[in-house]
C-alpha cells in the first residue's frame, strides 16, 4: 500500500472519494489500524480522556504528546499519521508554536493539527506551512475551547453560525491547511462548508456529506466506557474482552491453571 499524503487526500476530494480516520495513541494499535487500510490516524489529545483519564483534554502537554507520537509512528507505513498539538502548545508566541509542531515531525508525524480560527492561529498555521509542517484544522466544536464555549454544545446551529464556520474555514484554506476536522456541526452545516472549500473537510459528528470521518478509537472499539457520543459507532466490545480475559487469567493464577507445563522452562 503507499504511503498516504496531503496529495492522496487532495485526489480523494476531487475524485469524490471517501476516506478514513481514526485515532490512535500506542504502536500497536495504530499498526492493526494501519493494516486495516485507515487512511489518517490521528494521535489526538483525546488520548487525555480516553487512555490517561483526565477530565478533558487541557491536562496534556507537547512532552507526552511526543511520547505517544513517537510509539505511533513506530507502528505505521501506509496511513498518514498527523499529531494534535495539546491546549498551550501553540498559543505562546509563533516561535516555541512552530519548534513544538516541528518537533511532532521530527519524532515521526506527517501533519500536526491545531484547533480554532483568528489571526494568530492563521499566522501559526501560514509559518508551520512556510516550514514544511502541514496542518489540519479543526473547527465547530474545538475540545480545547470547552470553557469559552461553555461546554459540550453543537455548533454552527443557524445560517450566521454555519457562515461564521464558513469565513473561518476558508481563511485556514488560504493559509495552508490540507485539511479540516468539522466537529460537533449539523449536518446541513457539514455538507454546506464541505461543497464550499477546496480542501477536503473531515466529519466528527458533522454528518455523511464531508470528505472523511474521524473517530475516536476507543469509543469505536469498546473501550472506552465514560459515555459514547452521539455521533460514534461501537464497532467492538474491547472493555469485556478486557474483563474476561483478566478474570480468566486471575482465575488460572489462584487455581494453578497457569503457568502450565508448557509455559515453564
Ligand atoms: O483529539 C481527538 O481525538 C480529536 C478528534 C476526534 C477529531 O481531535
Amino acid at each position: 500500500m503507499k504511503k498516504v499524503t496531503i496529495n492522496t487526500l487532495r485526489k480523494y476530494k476531487e475524485n469524490n472519494q471517501k476516506f478514513s480516520a481514526l485515532t490512535a495513541y500506542d504502536c500497536y494499535t495504530a499498526k492493526y489500524i494501519d493494516q486495516a487500510g485507515v487512511d489518517i490516524i490521528l494521535v489526538g489529545d483525546s488520548l487525555a480522556m480516553v487512555a490517561l483519564g483526565y477530565e478533558t483534554t487541557h491536562s496534556i502537554g507537547v512532552n507526552e504528546m511526543a511520547v505517544f507520537t513517537k510509539a505511533v509512528a513506530n507502528g505505521v507505513s501506509h496511513a498518514m499519521v498527523v499529531t494534535d498539538m495539546p491546549f498551550m502548545s501553540y498559543h505562546i508566541n509563533i516561535s516555541s508554536a512552530i519548534k513544538n509542531c516541528g518537533d511532532m515531525i521530527k519524532l515521526g508525524a506527517n501533519g500536526v493539527k491545531i484547533e480554532g480560527c483568528n489571526d494568530y492561529i492563521l499566522e501559526v498555521t501560514k509559518r508551520c506551512v512556510e516550514a514544511g509542517i502541514p496542518v489540519m484544522g479543526h473547527l465547530g466544536f474545538t475540545p480545547q475551547f470547552l470553557n469559552t464555549l461553555g461546554g459540550y454544545k453543537i455548533q454552527g446551529k443557524d445560517q450566521e453560525a454555519a457562515d461564521e464556520i464558513l469565513r473561518q474555514a476558508k481563511k485556514l484554506e488560504q493559509a495552508g491547511v490540507f485539511s479540516i476536522v468539522l466537529e460537533m456541526v449539523p449536518e446541513d452545516c457539514g455538507k454546506y462548508i464541505t461543497e464550499n472549500l477546496s480542501v477536503p473537510t473531515i466529519s466528527c459528528g458533522a454528518g455523511r456529506y464531508c470528505d472523511g470521518q474521524v473517530l475516536v478509537s476507543d469509543d469505536v472499539f469498546g473501550k472506552f466506557s465514560e459515555f459514547k457520543p452521539k455521533f460514534a459507532r461501537k464497532y467492538g466490545d474491547m472493555q469485556s474482552l478486557i474483563l474476561n480475559c483478566a478474570k480468566q487469567y486471575n482465575e488460572d493464577v489462584k487455581s494453578g491453571n497457569f503457568p502450565s507445563n508448557d509455559e515453564v522452562f
